[in-house]
């Protein structure tokens, strides 16, 4: 997915003239991280979903936070932080966001207000095998899309996504570092009364040789490490290096996108539907989230407890280490290279420089991020979204020409602009839909 990411910025790098990145083109010495959406920097790029295959070497993101045994509940956001804002100390706030949160009767509303492109929030503890458990009620609609994944800075990736048009089902997938291979997609149905309407809770079980999808208590779906052997290339292609558990609204069906993505999405988005006119937003709601912990895996290099690293850009899980170094960086300028840098300035730094190069979000317009209005980033808003959805397809059939499914068909551009990751692209270029 690095690559889709890299390829629909590359195309619609004019907007904002960011150097992009990908696997095969690193980021340079002076912007070393390459951000979850495929774009150099520094500061926030080197924090969550900073990707360190295709960063200017293994060291340029900073290690990651381990994981803590948790439960989430939602009577204020006081444990969340603005992406504009974190730099790294998970101890301060657990979550990232970027969009329109609300608290309300104790639940954590993500909304998407008309013409917006929704809400993410990424937990800044990162999972290295456990258990999470949401307490979720969906979004609906034609083409509003609802997703409860975990997703790795190398995009190994397990997903649930709740697509508005249908609400008795559930979709599952997930996606090994990015790969895509629309057979790992299920469909899993929910007993009782819908997604929208009724709590359901539901589960990812990641364990280190098989991953089950549970939906209030049943077992939708169990995937086998064994599984996923690919014998060409000597390897399993399962998700299994740290992840964070990311929720998100999105506008899957927005009219730019393209016509597979709105199809998977049920349709074109309304803008004037009854959520909208009764609320003057979508949305879904989120209950207690819970958190729970597996051991690193018995062989994983143990050399303290408080950071996950990478060793190896291979990046499989015996390329990730425990170990005792700090995930905190000293400002919006510093990197995995140089975490100290700006430390004495950290409050003005993390308040006021958050420029395009140090936030990843601000690549897409000039207010930093979703926090506020989008209407600022008009100028990217035409090339935004219309080169998302026109380079979208392009963009699968160019970047994932390694994968195998290199002809292109149709089918495979299609699943590929079905993602999640899509989304949170979608959301971080901060489109204003049209
Ligand atoms: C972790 O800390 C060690 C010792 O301080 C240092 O040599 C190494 O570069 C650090 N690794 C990363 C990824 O920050
Ligand atoms: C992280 O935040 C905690 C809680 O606010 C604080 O006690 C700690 O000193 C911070 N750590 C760093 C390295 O800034
Ligand atoms: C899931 O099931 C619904 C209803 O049966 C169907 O419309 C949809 O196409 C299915 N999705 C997938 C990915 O199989
Ligand atoms: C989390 O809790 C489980 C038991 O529920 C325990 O085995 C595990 O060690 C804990 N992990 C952490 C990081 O606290
Ligand atoms: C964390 O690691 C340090 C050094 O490796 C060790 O002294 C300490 O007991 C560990 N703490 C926990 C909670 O495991
Ligand atoms: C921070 O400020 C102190 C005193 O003002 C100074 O001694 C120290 O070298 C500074 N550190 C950095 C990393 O600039
Ligand atoms: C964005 O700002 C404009 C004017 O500045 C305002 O009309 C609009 O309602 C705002 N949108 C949101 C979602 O806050
Ligand atoms: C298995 O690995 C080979 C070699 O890297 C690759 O071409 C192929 O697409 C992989 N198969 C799948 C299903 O990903």
């Amino acid at each position: 997915m690095v690559r889709l990411a890299a390829s629909l910025l590359a195309l619609s790098a004019t907007a904002w003239a960011a150097a992009s990145c990908s696997a095969s083109s690193q980021c340079p010495k002076d912007k070393p991280c390459c951000s979850q959406y495929g774009e150099c920097g520094t500061g926030a790029f080197c924090l969550g979903g900073c990707d360190p295959q295709a960063s200017f070497n293994i060291e340029s993101c900073a290690p990651m936070s381990v994981c803590e045994n948790r439960s989430y509940k939602w009577d204020d956001l006081d444990n969340t932080i603005l992406n504009t804002k974190y730099l790294g100390n998970a101890s301060d706030a657990d979550w990232t966001y970027s969009g329109f949160p609300k608290v309300e009767d104790g639940n954590l509303l993500m909304t998407m207000p008309k013409k917006t492109v929704g809400t993410l929030f990424a937990n800044n503890h990162y999972i290295w095998y456990g258990k999470v458990s949401g307490k979720i009620k969906s979004s609906r609609g034609q083409g509003v899309v609802t997703a409860f994944i975990l997703l790795s800075d190398v995009k190994d990736e397990i997903d649930y996504e709740f697509v508005g048009a249908d609400l008795s089902n559930v979709q599952t997938n997930y996606y090994w570092q990015g790969v895509l291979d629309w057979h790992n997609s299920g469909n899993a149905s929910v007993d009782g009364s819908d997604t929208f309407d009724t709590w359901h809770t539901y589960e990812i079980d990641w364990q280190p040789d098989q991953t089950r999808w549970i939906v209030d208590g049943d077992v939708k779906r169990t995937l086998k490490k064994s599984d996923t052997w690919n014998e060409t290339a000597n390897r399993y292609q399962y998700p299994q290096t740290p992840a964070r558990l990311q929720m998100s609204l999105w506008p899957a069906g927005q009219a730019s996108n393209a016509q597979g993505t709105i199809d998977w999405a049920g349709g074109e988005i309304d803008w004037d539907s009854e959520d909208i006119k009764d609320k003057g937003y979508y949305y879904a709601s989120f209950g207690q989230i819970d958190v729970e912990c597996y051991d690193p895996p018995s062989e994983a290099k143990k050399s303290g407890n408080t950071s996950y690293i990478y060793t190896s850009d291979s990046a499989m899980e015996a390329d990730v280490a425990l170990t005792g170094n700090d995930t905190v960086l000293g400002s919006l300028g510093a990197t995995g290279l140089n975490m100290d840098l700006g430390a004495n300035s950290s409050s003005s730094a993390s308040s006021s420089s958050g420029s395009s190069d140090s936030v990843p979000t601000n690549s897409g317009g000039g207010s930093g991020g979703m926090s506020g209005n989008s209407s600022s980033s008009s100028s990217s808003s035409d090339s935004g979204s219309s080169t998302s959805s026109g380079s979208g397809a392009a963009a699968t059939t160019t970047g994932f020409s390694q994968g195998g499914q290199d002809n292109g068909a149709p089918a495979v551009n299609e699943r590929a602009l079905r993602g999640s990751l899509f989304a949170v692209l979608v959301a971080v270029v901060v489109l204003v839909t049209l």
